[in-house]
């Protein structure tokens, strides 16, 4: 049984912070953090606004394009670096504002690599016969974990959401591999405590409660692992470079992307970068990516895609899918239908 995405929406909070306001705030420039990342801007949630607000929100945004999308949804899967809470998990939260209350709910935590991960967990519940449907987010408030006076880091994150409706899809659609993994000698490389004040290789004492990153070695690590994964999942489901349509990577540093793109053989032209307005929003970047070439048309029904992801763990995460446009083209379909009905009213 194909098991594929049939629908997706994003949101990305409507309060933009650019390079140019960073200026203000620290030693920085507009110059280095292009030149050094690609990115220009990010959004921020506001003050009293939480990582269930942006996955909510995004629901909102898949309702208002798939009208009804949620009937039957029976798992919700929620990937995230910036829960609410430990629990209850941030896919209960979401789950009981979006009507769903009394589906399957957990929060899967990769980091960036997340949302890839998240995807395949439903992929293997469903064909499990553990559920029929599930609603997949990566909901982030990574504004609300960095250390603002660290330069180095909290210039690259920015906060927002992506809720895709995962199911059975036509033969010849949906997921064809996942590749996963994780290795915790690098952990020390990208970390945010909890309970302990302790994570092997930092140092005792040296964290603060925030998010840690040593950025030279995180880029080391991202370029091999992109290209390394997507190889692996390309393999694993019997493709080669020139099979791909788009890529769609983890939007971390867009150097990162062109390293790992030289490395496999695959175009920029044939790569989704919108880092530059949104920088790294974790497990909601290979969503908003998603949604954005989709709105553009450059993603069509049956395309190839091969999603890569890599975060903290370090972990990374790689996927290859057909893109299934049926349920899209059926949601627009019905909208036509009921504007002409209310034109003939
Ligand atoms: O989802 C995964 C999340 N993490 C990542 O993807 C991180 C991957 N790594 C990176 O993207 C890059 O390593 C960074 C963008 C974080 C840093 O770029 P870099 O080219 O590796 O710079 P660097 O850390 O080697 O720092 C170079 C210089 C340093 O100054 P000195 O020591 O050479 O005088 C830094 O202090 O740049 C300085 N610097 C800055 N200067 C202006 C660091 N941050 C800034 C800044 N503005 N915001």
């Amino acid at each position: 049984m194909p098991i594929g995405i049939t629908a997706l929406g994003t949101y990305a909070p409507t309060r933009v912070l650019t390079n140019k306001d960073l200026e203000g705030m620290f030693d920085t420039s507009d110059e280095w953090i292009v030149s050094r990342t690609g990115i220009r801007e990010r959004h921020l949630s506001g003050e009293g606004e939480f990582a269930s607000d942006m996955g909510v929100r995004a629901v909102n945004d898949l309702l208002a394009r798939y009208p009804g999308v949620l009937d039957g949804v029976d798992l919700v899967v929620c990937a995230t670096s910036s829960p609410d809470a430990y629990f209850p998990s941030t896919a209960a939260l979401i789950a009981g504002q979006v009507g769903l209350n009394g589906a399957g709910a957990l929060d899967v935590s990769v980091a960036c690599s997340g949302f890839v991960y998240a995807l395949s967990v439903a992929q293997g519940m469903l064909l499990a016969g553990t559920a029929r449907k599930a609603l997949v987010l990566g909901a982030e408030v990574l504004s609300k974990i960095v250390d603002w006076t660290d330069r180095s880091t909290c210039i690259l994150f920015g906060d927002g959401a992506g809720a895709a409706v995962v199911e059975e899809v036509p033969e010849g659609y949906g997921f064809q591999s996942f590749v996963l993994g994780a290795d915790s000698v690098g952990g020390p490389s990208l970390y945010k405590f909890a309970v302990a004040d302790r994570i092997p290789g930092v140092p005792v004492g040296e964290g603060n409660m925030m998010l840690g990153m040593n950025g030279r070695e995180v880029f080391k690590f991202a370029v091999r692992v992109l290209s390394d994964s997507g190889e692996k999942a390309m393999n694993k489901a019997g493709l080669k470079g020139s099979d791909i349509d788009w890529m769609v990577p983890h939007q971390a540093n867009v150097r990162i992307i062109e390293s790992a793109c030289q490395r496999f053989g695959v175009s920029m032209d044939k790569t989704v970068v919108n880092l530059d307005r949104y920088g790294n929003t974790s497990t909601a970047s290979v969503p908003l990516a998603l949604r954005e070439a989709l709105d553009d048309g450059r993603i069509q029904d049956g395309d190839q895609l091969l999603l890569v992801a890599f975060g903290g763990g370090l972990s990374w995460g790689a996927g290859a899918m057909k893109w299934y446009g049926g349920a899209g083209k059926r949601a627009a379909a019905q909208e036509q239908e009921s504007d002409q009905e209310l034109v003939v009213q």
